[in-house]
């Protein structure tokens, strides 16, 4: 009898044990979540009729808006180049990039910066990022997207 409660008690503590260690896992991955987003990992923020990237909606008038103290830029990456043509933002900003394809799979890497984002048509990457220090950066495709893809080059400039 004593045997058998000793038995349960070690079961009991085992199960507190494991729920507790989960309990760990699951705030250290809520907390990794929450340092991760907002940061420049790209997440898909939707799906859009690749055919109508050009014509209707967001996309079809690729743009900088300013809200409040932060940007947003709704940008297109086809063959070959980025609308915008160019992009301005004030430093330490936050600006928030919307991109699509309406032909076929571009990139969209910032040099001097983190981002680096796979343009596929249809669907809309979402990135934000805070250009610290001001100067021309320069935007490349680093996707293989056909006979222009060496020269499908953009620029952003960061004002002080
Ligand atoms: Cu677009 Cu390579």
């Amino acid at each position: 009898m004593e045997h058998n409660e000793h038995i349960l008690e070690r079961y009991e503590r085992a199960w507190i044990f494991f729920g507790l260690a989960m309990i760990t896992v699951f705030i250290i991955l809520i907390g990794y979540m929450m340092l991760t987003m907002g940061n420049t990992n790209p997440v898909g923020a939707g799906r859009i009729d690749a055919t109508k990237v050009r014509t209707e909606g967001n996309f079809a008038n690729p743009r900088v808006e300013q809200v409040g103290n932060e940007y947003v830029a709704y940008v297109q990456g086809f063959s070959f180049g980025y609308l915008p043509a160019e992009m301005k933002f004030k430093a330490g900003r936050k600006v928030t990039f919307y991109i699509t394809s309406p032909d076929v799979q571009h990139g969209f890497q910032v040099e001097n910066t983190n981002i680096n984002v796979q343009v596929i048509p249809g669907e809309i990457a979402k990135l934000s990022y805070t250009f610290e220090k001001p100067g021309e950066y320069r935007i490349i495709c680093n996707e293989y997207c056909g006979i222009g893809h060496a020269n499908m080059i953009s620029k952003l400039i960061v004002e002080p």
